[in-house]
């Protein structure tokens, strides 16, 4: 099975972006560890980050025409685009979103909500990168 894993904007600058939140492990590692663990789960993975909101729905668009699973993290996005929720409602294969904080358990009112959260087959949050590992199990159990 053929897995994407989009994440949004600022994700690409991950381990120098805030390590003491978002840890040490960069975009380029993260993107070899979910290969990895997709090789692991018999998922075949595919990872990609930008920071522009149209790239991102046409990925998510493309994933609804392909019925692809799609493991997001939608980074600020999660937050306040309903362009990302329409999107999203539209996605027919599992998805599943994922945060490498817990954005609940911040302290910014606005990291509280999520649109992604009601189309989510599982909400893994807090788990740091390894949260991804997860989420692809998720996918692979589906
Ligand atoms: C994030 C949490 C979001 O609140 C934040 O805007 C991000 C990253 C996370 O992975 O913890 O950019 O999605």
């Amino acid at each position: 099975t053929k897995v994407l894993v989009l994440n949004g904007p600022n994700l690409g600058r991950l381990g120098r972006r805030q390590p003491e939140i978002y840890g040490s492990t960069t975009h380029a590692e993260l993107a070899d560890l979910c290969v990895g663990w997709g090789r692991d789960l018999g998922l075949e993975v595919e990872v990609r980050q930008t920071n522009h909101e149209g790239e991102m729905l046409d990925w998510l668009n493309a994933a609804a025409d392909d019925d692809t699973p799609v493991v997001l993290n939608a980074a600020a996005w999660t937050h306040y685009s309903y362009a990302i929720f329409d999107a999203c409602a539209q996605l027919t294969a599992p998805l599943v979103e994922v945060h490498i904080s817990d954005p609940h358990q911040r302290p910014e009112e606005f990291r509280h909500t999520s649109v992604v959260t009601p189309y989510a087959a599982e909400v893994v949050a807090g788990h740091g990168v390894d949260g991804y590992r997860m989420a692809l199990e998720v996918v692979a159990r589906a």
